[in-house]
């Protein structure tokens, strides 16, 4: 029953104790199965908590789901001991017809929001002055970025759960909540708090992200509508008619309060008498907490607009890392008697407010859908957006990734769609709000031809990206290749962006790189907004860079699949040049970290005539480094290659023979196929000497040999 506790548990998970281990027969006796039956919830409801609130599980899965289905059986022969908490309940019951309204008995009210640091120094200031002491202490948690909802717990038993709506009715979805696994059906009973006979706990419930990626995997495998985003997929899930459906959504709880009878018509009571006689925002998470709720860990409190400036940048600092979205901070004044004499100012508290983070988000339209040509001649679609502010910045463009992708989300020119820029990520398109979509709206088709160049556009069947196949004919990747030639690092020209670059490669004045290096202070003094001094200063970025390192200049070239990372290994293993543009592909593979794509990548970028050309212009242009000290295999002849031996060699033994090969770094086979090499044979060879000269393999003697050995 992998559905009623989701998560397998893994080797390192411990089976705590001998739980249920006495199993019963089938036949049950009334009084014994109230007993049994009871004992199961609360053993079940036990591990539940472990595993969906600590995050520790106590069980394996097969003993949770054998005590899980005990107590379905238990209860499909007895429907009378079926409880309103019992963790079957989870799975969801029969759909409803429609949603009961329900009335808030305490309302759920917004809290005001605050953007900047003097905003919180405001609201700060009137927590002080409103309770007449110098320093104010605030508790402080994340702002959850999931829908509210209201848990109303009778004798410590979830007896109704209910959405917010308008913030006085909101609808009855207790029947999906149920199926939220870490909101507990019964409050644990402890010794240290007695569970109060009524309370209505708040909370929000939300989607954790990986879970709402796998989501949406799933549905796009399903060829089912994708959710723009967690909220969205959270919101959807909780109000479906069919509980079944919400039980399979990875849906998660966190408590943030409990509703304040003092908050009812704004009356002030100075004592709240909830949780247990709590005096304190923070105890009453503390006692949340011991119920069995999960609150949030990253919950503090703090002094003073200092103490929740610093929580701000804190929480900020570590919002990527939480497994869930947060769209801000919320403080609250601590003390309950406190936020009592604050009160309410319309349908917001005074003693509370969120602080936002620059939202990540935002709704725009679609102006245009260009595409873009990259270096490597990749072309992606990019939407051309209606400015709008998010994330902090205002963005006017957002990447569609690729063909695959716009036809995916169904991106229109003139649709309304959620834009979102997540931390310093390339702002994409999130989903297109389909209700606004204007008549006639056209579908995006990938350009045939290139739009800089006009060369063909080609895509392989089993690629996603579609690419120019211009080459450095191609202006777009003649400029994009020159730009990444003098990136910062690879060769570092200071001062050469993509306004000049554009001037250089469309007034004709460099084709390749190693234009560069004949720039004169003439040319350049006749392009815009070049003033002398920033033309002499270029030229002298150009004149330092000739001096590099190998690495640098291997990364600067541009070639398919490397990168720094394998710039440097290439460099390192080959020390020098010609070396490594001598290398086949099987030497090549020989370097640490390079497989047969990037070997493949760099033998044909070397095989371009054109390539060699600029190469050889650029070590006459004065280009130097270093040469390092190559690997010993570096210069070998035979690095990767495959050799078999057969037959009686004249003076080398067969092992003497295979040490000088794997020196080299070659190799030797057992037997004769497409891919050896090389033969080495002697006196009496067989068999493997015909297949050799079958497949037309290169059949050495000794001498041959130790000839291509260089001996
Ligand atoms: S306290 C009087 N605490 O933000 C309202 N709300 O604008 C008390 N929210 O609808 C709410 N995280 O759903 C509170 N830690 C948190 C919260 C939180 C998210 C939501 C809540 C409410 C909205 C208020």
């Amino acid at each position: 029953m992998p559905d009623s506790h989701k998560k397998h548990a893994g080797p390192s998970q411990v089976f705590l104790g001998p739980l249920g281990g006495e199993r019963r027969a089938a036949v049950f006796t009334g009084g014994a199965d109230i007993e049994r039956a009871a004992f199961l919830r609360g053993e079940i409801e036990r591990h539940n908590h472990a595993y969906y609130v600590l995050d520790a599980p106590t069980i394996p899965d097969a003993e949770y789901d054998r005590l899980f289905r005990e107590l379905q059986e238990i209860e499909v022969a007895h429907p009378t001991l079926q409880t309103p908490d019992s963790p079957t309940q989870r799975v969801g019951g029969s759909p409803l017809a429609a949603f009961r309204q329900v009335a808030h008995a305490v309302p759920m009210l917004s809290l005001n929001n605050a953007f900047s640091s003097a905003e919180v120094a405001a609201f700060d200031r009137r927590c002080s002055e409103g309770l007449g002491t110098a320093s104010v202490e605030y508790a402080c948690e994340p702002k959850y970025d999931g829908l509210a909802v209201t848990l109303l717990y009778e004798n410590g038993v979830l007896v109704q759960g209910a959405t917010r709506g308008d913030g006085f009715t909101g609808e009855d979805v207790t029947h999906n909540l149920r199926t939220v696994r870490n909101i507990p059906l019964r409050l644990a009973e402890t010794t240290k708090v007695s569970v109060p006979a009524r309370i209505e706990v708040r909370g929000e419930v939300l989607m954790p992200r990986r879970e709402f990626a796998a989501l949406n995997e799933r549905q796009r495998a399903r060829g089912e509508k994708e959710f723009a985003n967690p909220r969205n997929a959270a919101a959807g899930s909780l109000r479906q008619l069919d509980p079944k459906i919400t039980a399979k959504r990875p849906l998660r709880f966190f408590a943030y309060g409990v509703a304040e009878a003092h908050a009812e018509n704004n009356a002030v009571s100075p004592e709240p008498t909830f949780g247990g006689g709590a005096a304190r925002h923070s105890e009453v998470m503390e006692r949340l907490a011991v119920w069995g709720f999960p609150v949030a860990v990253e919950r503090a409190v703090v002094q003073g607009a200092g103490g929740l400036l610093e929580y701000y940048e804190r929480i900020g600092a570590a919002r990527r890392a939480l497994p869930y979205d947060i769209d801000g901070v919320v403080y609250k004044v601590d003390r309950l008697a406190d936020q009592a004499k604050l009160g309410f100012v319309a349908r917001a508290p005074r003693f509370a407010i969120a602080h936002k983070f620059p939202a990540e988000e935002a709704l725009t339209t679609v102006e245009a859908i260009e595409v873009q040509v990259g270096r490597t001649g990749a072309i992606t679609p990019v939407a051309r957006l209606a400015p709008v502010f998010v994330g902090g910045v205002t963005v006017t463009n957002a990447t569609l990734h690729n063909e695959d992708e716009v036809r995916r989300k169904d991106v229109r020119v003139g649709d309304t769609v959620i834009v979102r820029r997540a931390g310093d990520v390339i702002p994409e398109v999130a989903a297109v709000v389909p209700e606004k979509r204007p008549p006639h709206a056209g579908k995006f088709s990938m350009p045939k031809a290139c739009p800089v160049c006009g060369s063909a556009v080609e895509k392989p069947e089993d690629e996603v990206i579609a690419r120019c196949t211009g080459g450095l004919f191609c202006p777009a990747q003649r400029k994009q290749a020159l730009l990444h030639f003098a990136s910062r690092r690879a060769m570092d020209v200071e001062g050469l962006g993509d306004k000049l670059v554009d001037q250089l490669v469309d007034h004709g004045i460099i084709k390749t790189p190693a234009d560069l290096y004949k720039l004169g202070i003439l040319k350049l003094a006749n392009l815009e907004r070049m003033a002398d001094k920033s033309a002499a200063n270029l030229l002298a970025a150009i004149e330092k860079s000739r001096k590099s390192t190998l690495a640098r200049f291997i990364f600067a070239l541009g070639i398919r699949n490397v990168g720094e990372a394998t710039a440097k290994d290439l460099a390192r293993y080959f020390g020098g040049l010609d070396a490594l543009m001598a290398a086949d592909a099987e030497h090549l593979q020989q370097v640490p970290d390079v497989g047969p794509v990037v070997a493949a990548s760099i033998v044909r970028f070397f095989a371009e005539p054109h390539n060699v050309e600029v190469v050889e212009q650029l070590r006459a242009a004065g280009i130097r480094w270093e040469e390092g000290t190559p690997n010993i295999l570096a210069n070998s002849p035979i690095a990767g290659k495959t050799f078999v031996l057969t037959g009686t060699l004249p003076t080398l033994t067969r092992e003497a023979a295979k040490e000088l090969i794997e020196a080299r770094g070659g190799k030797v086979a057992g037997s004769v196929s497409k891919k050896t090499h090389y033969v080495v044979a002697g006196a009496e060879a067989g068999s493997k000497l015909d297949k050799a000269q079958e497949l037309g393999v290169t059949i050495l003697d000794e001498a041959k040999f130790m000839e291509l050995l260089k001996l």
